[in-house]
C-alpha cells in the first residue's frame, strides 16, 4: 500500500498549504504548473498559490480545464504544446477528471511521450516532480489511487502507475460549501461504490476492509446532513472528504469490479458522467445480490446490515438517479461488455453468467423507463 506522504485536512487545510507546505518547495525548483477549473479561478485560489510560489522564486503556469472526462487527444495536444518545458511542481485542483488529467500529463512530460504512446508502453512509470492533489469534490478518491482514466474514441482507458499517488493531498471542505446537490450526490455514490466493491473484492484483506467499512459507515452516518440544505460549518463535508479518501485507499488495494464495469458499459450507450452511471448501476446490483447470490461472498454476509443501509440510501434517491432522457439501447450488448471487461471483472468475488448480467441490465432499463412515463 502506498499513501501520499502528506495529507492536510480540515477547515484550514488550504491555509496550511499556503503557510507551510508550499513555502517548503523553496530551493526545490523553479517552475510550477497548475491544473484547475474556471470556478476555482473565480475564487482566485490560483492567485494565492501564484503569490506564495513567486515569493520563493517559482513561476507558475496555468492550465484551465473545464471538467469532463479528459480525452487522450486533448492531453496529446497539451503535451505537444509543453514539449520543451519541464515542471518541478504540479498542482491539480478539481474533480477526478482534472486530477486524472494532471496525473497522466506529469508522466507524459517527464518521459517525453504522448498519452497515446503511454497507453501502449507499460514500462514508462516515473515521475520526479512534486505532485499536489486538491480535490474539490468528495467522491472519486483519485487523490488516493495509482489510476488515471482517460477517454479514447469514447472508450475509457486506464493508465496505472504507482507514481500517480500524490506527494501531498489537501482535503479542505471549503470547496463543498456552495456545491449543488448533484455535485455532492453523484460523487458520494461513486465513493460508496469504491468502498463496497473493495469490501466484496476477491483481493480484499484486513486493511482494505478497515478502510472500506470506515468509508461506508461515514457515508451512511453523514449523507442526510451532507446532502441537505442545512448549514454545515465544514465538519460534515470534511467527514465525507475523508470517507471518499478512505474509499480510494481501499479501492487502490483491491480494485473495483461489477458496479464499475456496468457503469463503463452504460457510458458507451448513454452519455453520462461517471458518478451518475455508477448510481444507475449500483441499486439493481445490490438488489440482485441481496435477493440472490450475495451470501456466497463472506464479506457480504458479514456486513449485510451496512449493505442494506446503502441500498436504502440509493432507493431514497431513485428519482434523482433514474430521471434521464435516454435509455439503454442494447441490453445484450451491455451485459456482454460488462463481462468482457477483464481488467475489472478479475476482481469480482464471484463468476457471473451472461443471463445474470442481462437480468440486472433489465432492472436498470425498467427503472429508467418508469421515470420516462
Ligand atoms: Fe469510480
Amino acid at each position: 500500500m502506498i499513501l501520499p506522504r502528506t495529507i492536510l485536512f480540515g477547515k484550514d487545510a488550504m491555509d496550511q498549504l499556503y503557510a507551510t507546505m508550499l513555502p517548503q518547495m523553496k530551493g526545490k525548483g523553479t517552475d510550477a504548473l497548475l491544473f484547475l477549473p474556471p470556478f476555482v479561478q473565480a475564487q482566485r485560489i490560483d492567485e494565492k498559490i501564484t503569490d506564495v510560489l513567486r515569493a520563493i522564486g517559482m513561476r507558475t503556469e496555468i492550465v484551465a480545464y473545464d471538467e469532463g472526462e479528459p480525452e487522450v487527444s486533448y492531453l496529446d495536444a497539451l503535451v505537444q504544446q509543453h514539449q520543451h518545458q519541464s515542471y518541478d511542481l504540479i498542482i491539480a485542483i478539481g474533480g477526478g477528471s482534472i486530477i486524472d488529467l494532471a496525473k497522466a500529463y506529469s508522466l507524459c512530460v517527464e518521459n517525453s511521450v504522448s498519452c497515446t504512446e503511454l497507453l501502449s508502453k507499460n514500462s514508462i512509470r516515473e515521475r520526479k516532480n512534486h505532485f499536489i492533489c486538491i480535490p474539490t469534490t468528495a467522491g472519486t478518491g483519485s487523490e488516493a489511487t495509482s489510476i488515471s482514466i482517460m477517454k479514447e474514441n469514447g472508450i475509457k482507458r486506464a493508465i496505472s502507475a504507482s507514481c500517480f499517488i500524490p506527494d501531498t493531498v489537501v482535503l479542505d471542505p471549503i470547496f463543498l460549501a456552495q456545491a449543488s446537490f448533484d455535485v455532492k450526490f453523484f460523487p458520494l455514490v461513486d465513493a460508496a461504490s469504491h468502498a463496497l466493491e473493495s469490501l466484496l473484492s476477491n483481493r480484499s484483506n484486513e486493511i482494505s476492509e478497515w478502510y472500506a467499512v470506515d468509508a461506508l459507515s461515514r457515508i451512511i452516518e453523514n449523507e442526510q446532513y451532507y446532502l441537505s440544505t442545512l448549514q454545515d460549518k465544514g465538519d460534515v463535508a470534511n467527514k465525507i472528504q475523508i470517507a471518499a479518501f478512505h474509499a480510494g485507499v481501499a479501492f487502490e488495494m483491491t480494485g473495483v469490479h461489477v458496479i464499475h464495469s456496468f457503469a463503463y458499459a452504460l457510458c458507451e450507450q448513454i452519455p453520462l458522467r461517471h458518478g451518475h452511471a455508477i448510481s444507475i448501476a449500483f441499486g439493481p446490483i445490490l438488489e440482485y445480490l441481496l435477493s440472490a447470490r450475495g451470501k456466497e461472498i463472506p464479506a457480504f454476509a458479514r456486513y449485510e446490515y451496512l449493505i442494506k443501509r446503502v441500498a436504502a440510501f440509493l432507493d431514497k434517491h431513485e428519482a434523482e438517479i433514474y430521471d434521464i432522457p435516454e435509455n439503454i439501447r442494447n441490453i445484450q450488448l451491455l451485459a456482454e461488455r460488462v463481462l468482457g471487461n477483464e481488467r475489472l471483472m478479475k476482481n469480482s468475488p464471484m463468476r457471473f453468467e451472461l443471463q445474470e448480467m442481462i437480468h440486472i441490465a433489465k432492472m436498470m432499463y425498467e427503472r429508467i423507463a418508469s421515470k420516462q412515463k
